[in-house]
């Protein structure tokens, strides 16, 4: 298995299946620091760098709490409006990784154009890990989700999922490649507009993955042992800003999990999953059924960070 020590974590598409396992049982072993709200001095002598061109609350914060947990420090922004590039000179990404790879030891990038951190890796001599990239991949956050589902259901292969939402998702670029590597048959059902896009399709079916695509949840949602959700109501995600104008339409009923459908069509074992924010396709009251699993996956996300980020800076190999 390649090292995970200086690498840079940018994308599923080169994940092999060991190194996801690897990655599983890290977050394992550091699982009970998180629980039991520790601090421990694994990452001591080391300093996180977030640097966020786009908003955040559960991306930045995690990766800020999970190196926390591991003894490490913090530095970076969450509004690159403060800084020189979301200023007068729009300073380089080249410029703007040249001084923070002196700032820290390592770099978690959220940025609204897609490849962003890939270009920052480039010139970066510390790793640097994609915390999202326009409507690109969002690696930390499916490794999260697959974590939960291992811990959830004991096991990731023979596992049925359907992924509901808008397919230009980063969220459901990252999935379709991780899924590659496992046996897992995904449905995808997305709007009119909102389809898969044909490349990432061409790449899944080069890698293996056994997909398809359905219209309406209700007609496949009674197969799924993993659902996945994302909203279908959201912002331009290569944007490093979506304000909200107007009023916003609301999730129509293919794209929307209500308790009733769940409880009328969902087999009763089935694991609900959404990494949120979320607008209207999950309602709250679907938030203390049996299915559903996000708040377990907000603290896996924590979880998934420490063994990233202890992983990366060689703290465990
Ligand atoms: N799921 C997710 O990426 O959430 P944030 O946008 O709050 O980081």
């Amino acid at each position: 298995m390649r090292s995970f020590a200086g690498r840079d974590i940018l994308s599923l598409k080169d994940f092999e299946r060991n190194e996801f396992f690897r990655v599983f049982e890290v977050a394992a072993e550091l699982e009970p620091i998180a629980r039991n709200r520790r601090n421990v001095d694994l990452l001591r002598e080391k300093t996180l760098v977030t640097a966020f061109y786009q908003p955040s609350t559960r991306t930045r914060l995690a990766h800020e709490a999970a190196m926390l947990r591991l003894g490490g420090a913090v530095t970076g922004f969450a509004d690159a409006k403060m800084t020189r590039a979301g200023d007068f000179y729009q300073e380089s990404i080249k410029d703007t990784v040249k001084m923070l790879e002196f700032y820290g030891d390592v770099i978690v990038m959220r940025h609204f154009q897609i490849g962003a951190p890939h270009e920052a890796a480039q010139w970066a001599s510390i790793p640097v890990i994609n915390g999202g990239d326009g409507w690109g991949e969002h690696p930390t956050q499916i490794l999260t989700d697959l974590y939960t589902v291992l811990r959830e259901k004991g096991t990731i292969d023979g596992l049925r999922w359907v992924a509901v939402g808008d397919m230009r998702m980063r969220t459901m670029h990252s999935l379709g490649y991780a899924l590659t590597q496992f046996d897992c048959p995904i449905t995808f059902v997305a709007p009119p507009g909102m389809e898969m896009p044909d490349s990432y399709k061409e790449d899944f079916m080069a890698m293996g993955l056994d997909f398809d695509f359905a219209d309406h949840v209700g007609d496949v949602i009674g197969d799924a042992d993993v659902i996945l959700v994302e909203p279908t109501v959201q912002p331009d995600y290569s944007k490093s800003r979506d304000e909200r104008k107007g009023e916003l339409p609301t999730t129509p009923d293919n794209y929307k999990i209500t308790k009733d459908l769940l409880v009328n069509k969902a087999k009763s074992d089935a694991i609900l999953l959404h990494s949120l924010p979320r607008m209207d396709e999950i309602p709250p009251d679907v938030d203390i059924t049996r299915w559903s699993r996000y708040w377990q996956e907000a603290f896996n996300g924590v979880v998934m960070r420490m063994a990233l980020l202890a992983l990366v800076l060689g703290a465990m190999e």
